[in-house]
């Protein structure tokens, strides 16, 4: 981060006369995973609406293909790459496009991740590595990725997901919780290791937040939404949080762009949370 030439005195001022400008992402470019649902399409559809060129990757190619097409349909910049963020040369792959297609990686937001459920006792082998290769070593292969990319340029922001479950012990998500405990310190550790190339790393720590990762549940056998049971779910969502709301993928967005911007310029090393004040009410 430049220092600027503001010196601080009583009457003096460096505060813009647009508020907003700091936020937007003109002329930068983002890779981001995960972005077929929830928090990555919402993040890689605001980061475009900013003014980002995105490079998105996810395994599902249809509805990553959606995303991509809401964003260029609004008229801003966007490629699909399939990817399967546990495989280290398709990351590698979706990282490289962005160079190709772009020439430059400013922002990189290891996004993809799901819930492994289970008690810690009967945890089997296979949700074991399962778990480790989506929540962990997926963001490891995208941090190193990108540091890749950034390194040269002297600059870049490297956002992961973290999640609630690290503040909280919650029963029957333990490999979930270990998974996302670790994305926090590695992203700690890589802000100490990467700072002095100038790039900027932190995570997020979303609060239980309305997608289909939180609603899997809530449909029946044949496909269609069970209506009282997602109503019941919502009104005791609402009631982990003492403002009585639960976030949306577009909550969590929001932070994600202030965190991606330069609004956010001195952010570093930390995990911030959109929680509702969830894990305070336990
Ligand atoms: N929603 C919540 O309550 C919540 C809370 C805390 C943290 N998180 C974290 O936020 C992130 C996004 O979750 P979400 O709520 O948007 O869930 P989501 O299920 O809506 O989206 C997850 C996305 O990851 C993709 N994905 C899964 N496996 C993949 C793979 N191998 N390669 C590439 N893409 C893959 C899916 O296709 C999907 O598009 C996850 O890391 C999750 O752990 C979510």
């Amino acid at each position: 981060m430049s220092q600027s030439n503001f010196i601080p005195t009583a009457g003096a001022s460096n505060v813009p006369d647009n508020a907003l400008e700091a936020f937007r992402l003109n002329g930068k470019v983002a890779v981001l995973t995960g972005v077929a649902s929830g928090i990555g399409a919402a993040t890689a559809e605001l980061f475009a609406q900013a003014g980002a060129q995105v490079v998105g990757g996810d395994i599902d190619q249809q509805a990553g293909q959606a995303t991509i097409g809401r964003i260029t349909s609004r008229g801003g910049q966007a490629v699909f790459v399939e990817t399967d963020v546990t495989k280290r040369e398709q990351v590698d792959a979706l990282v490289d496009r962005a160079l190709g297609e772009f020439g430059r990686v400013d922002i990189m937001a290891n996004i993809a991740g799901a819930m492994f459920p289970g008690l810690i006792e009967d945890v089997k082998e296979d949700q074991i590595d399962a778990g480790i290769n989506l929540n962990l070593r997926s963001v490891i292969y995208g941090c190193q990725a990108a540091v890749r990319a950034m390194k040269d340029q002297g600059s870049g922001v490297i956002l992961n997901i973290s999640s609630g479950a690290i503040d909280v012990a919650y029963e029957g998500i333990g490999i979930y919780a270990f998974t996302k405990a670790s994305v926090a310190m590695l992203t700690m550790t890589l802000a100490k290791e990467v700072g002095k190339y100038g790039i900027r790393v932190n995570a997020i720590a979303p609060g239980s937040t309305l997608t289909p990762f939180t609603t899997w549940r809530l449909y029946k056998d044949d496909g269609t939404l069970d209506q009282d049971a997602f109503d019941e779910f919502i009104e005791f969502a609402k009631g982990m949080s003492p403002l009585g709301v639960y976030g949306e993928a577009l909550d969590q967005a929001y932070l994600m762009l202030y965190l991606a911007s330069d609004a956010g310029r001195f952010c570093h090393g930390n995990i911030f949370r959109s929680n509702g004040g969830q894990t305070m009410v336990w």
